[in-house]
């Protein structure tokens, strides 16, 4: 894998990683943007962005509370995923949780994001559960924690 480096999101960012997103993820840019909007305002979460050459390539977006942090948002641009990125960032996001002391990291899908599922596993995540009509009626989850 070539050089990459993930640091915090600037305010700078904001558009490549809407683009990113919106190509990768089922939100609308505006979602994507609150979102992040959001996070910025809370002491218990962060945005992550990856870069390659000094260009975004990919991002994630975690919340915490008590022992346990949270996947938000995590996409890789098209043309560099199954690169090993995505995993760089899990990893990244790891040690980010061990030095505040969370003791776990979860995370959700839909289970027809079969790449997701697949990723999850590969980073040893365990399946935890399901849920029916998560965010309305027909759509579903799959949960996934790796404790740290
Ligand atoms: C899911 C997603 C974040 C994974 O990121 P990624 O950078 O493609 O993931 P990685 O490359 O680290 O790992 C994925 C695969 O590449 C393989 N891989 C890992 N490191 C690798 C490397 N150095 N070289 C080649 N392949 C590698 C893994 O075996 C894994 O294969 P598998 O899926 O067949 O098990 C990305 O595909 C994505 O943005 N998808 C669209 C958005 C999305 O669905 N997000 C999750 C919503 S919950």
């Amino acid at each position: 894998m070539q050089d990459i480096v993930i640091r915090k999101i600037k305010k700078l960012d904001i558009n490549d990683v809407i683009k990113i997103g919106t190509a990768e993820l089922k939100s609308s840019a505006n979602e994507i943007k609150e979102g992040i909007k959001t996070a910025a305002n809370y002491q218990t979460s962060k945005t992550f962005v990856a870069l390659k050459d000094e260009k975004i390539i990919g991002f994630a977006t975690i919340w915490w509370e008590a022992k346990a942090c949270k996947i938000g948002y995590i996409a890789i641009k098209k043309n560099e995923q199954n690169k090993g990125i995505g995993t760089a960032i899990i990893k990244h996001i790891e040690n980010f949780c061990r030095k505040r002391k969370l003791k776990m990291l979860h995370t959700s899908t839909q289970p027809d994001n079969e790449k997701a599922i697949n990723f999850y596993r590969y980073n040893k995540f365990k399946k935890t559960g399901y849920r029916k009509d998560v965010f309305e009626k027909g759509v579903n989850e799959i949960y996934f924690t790796k404790y740290l």
